[in-house]
């Protein structure tokens, strides 16, 4: 117990960024729950995160909330970030984690061509990306022009603008995981030919705009977090970047334009990102990788004290028990990241960061596939 209790404490130091002030290097990942009827968060989401910010979590990103655009995604209860029912909700929600002393940032979110041909939500709008070509390469939806990209990059602003308002500290741009931001830097997705696709420059073109836009309505001291990711959805393999110069060449410009902080998603946070190099580059994982070629603070995730990569949680029956934090640890002390997400263990066990830091991980609460269901 002592030893583990002595071995985690780097990670329970505080984090201070501009504005941002963590009590320590913990995230909850953001995780879409769809547990908002109509898309207004309750008092119910309000706890929920209420519980986990008691219990040690020096920062909370929310599931994915839509952006005000009618084709933002394809769900009617998943929370949205504009209306005044909706935004009524959410001022609820961060009062309830400011209460408990912590810190909460929404996690913006358009789908894209992710929002599919059947969207329950706004069934009547087409679904729009930059190419109307879905993730496997098959047509779907349109192609946004390029006069719509305006109206989309308000619809960014304005969701951003909510969350300054709102009292959020902070905010982070959903450009991982295949959805709208990440469709334009992916080439499969993204053939256009109006200086918004081609080469990787023009392909980060509109998320970088995105964030210039969003770093000009809330201010230079309002934190911007940029999830990316090389995977996506159901496209394990896929990649943005094949060398550490291409990732530089993504990175630099989403930098340049305003983000504070970068928190590339990873399936499994040691997995090292360009194996083909040789010595420690070989070894270094994304947030590694993130971390060295821009040098601004870092998230890492995928993972973490479980020994089953999420994804089995739609598609498998395992269960993900919790294993020790060792290789985590030694990515800190190399300065590899700054702070730490955790998902799904966090849904099993609210109390997860709590016990990890009392050195109490042998109570941990298993995660299993019915913790997607509850969720709670
Ligand atoms: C139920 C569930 C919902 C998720 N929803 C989102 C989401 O809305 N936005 C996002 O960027 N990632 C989402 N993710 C990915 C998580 O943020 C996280 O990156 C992933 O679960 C890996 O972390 P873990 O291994 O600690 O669970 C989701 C994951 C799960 C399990």
């Amino acid at each position: 117990m002592e030893e583990s209790r002595l071995q985690t404490d780097s990670l329970f130091t505080p984090f201070s960024h501009g504005s941002l002030k963590l009590a320590n290097r913990f995230a909850m990942a953001p995780m879409t729950r769809g547990f908002s009827p109509s898309g207004v968060p309750g008092d119910d989401v309000a706890a929920y995160y209420r519980r986990r910010a008691a219990a040690g979590v020096g920062l909370v990103i929310t599931e994915g909330t839509y952006i005000p655009d009618p084709a933002a995604g394809p769900m009617r209860s998943v929370p949205r970030f504009y209306g005044t029912e909706s935004l009524d909700g959410w001022r609820r929600v961060v009062d309830a984690v400011h209460a408990e002393g912590g810190v909460i940032i929404p996690q913006l979110w358009h789908t894209g061509v992710e929002r599919g041909d059947h969207p329950k939500f706004n069934p009547e709008v087409t679904t729009v990306s930059p190419s109307g070509i879905a993730l496997d390469g098959s047509p779907m939806g349109r192609a946004l022009a390029t006069a719509e990209l305006d109206t989309l990059l308000e619809a960014w602003v304005a969701a951003a603008v909510n969350a300054k308002d709102l009292g959020f500290d902070g905010l982070e741009l959903h450009g991982a995981h295949g959805y709208l931001l990440d469709q334009f830097l992916w080439e499969r997705t993204n053939t256009r030919d109006d200086g918004y696709g081609g080469s990787l420059e023009a392909r980060v073109r509109f998320p970088a705009e995105v964030v210039a836009a969003v770093r000009a309505a809330v201010g230079p001291d309002f934190p911007i977090v940029y999830r990316f990711s090389q995977w996506k959805s159901n496209q394990y393999d896929a990649r943005l970047a094949h060398s550490p110069a291409e990732l530089e060449r993504i990175l630099t410009p989403l930098v340049d334009a305003g983000v504070d902080i970068l928190h590339p998603s990873t399936r499994r946070h040691w997995v090292p990102e360009f194996a083909d190099l040789t010595g420690r580059d070989g070894e270094l994982g994304l947030a590694g990788w993130t971390k060295r070629l821009t040098g601004v603070p870092t998230i890492t995730v995928g993972s973490v004290g479980l020994d089953d990569v999420f994804t089995t949680v739609f598609t498998g029956d395992g269960k993900a028990r919790t294993t020790g934090i060792d290789r985590l640890l030694r990515q800190f002390e190399n300065d590899e990241f700054d702070i730490v997400a955790i998902g799904r263990a966090l849904l099993s066990d609210p109390l997860w960061v709590q016990k990890l830091r009392d050195g109490r991980t042998d109570e941990h609460v298993a995660f299993s596939n019915e913790d997607r269901a509850k969720l709670y």
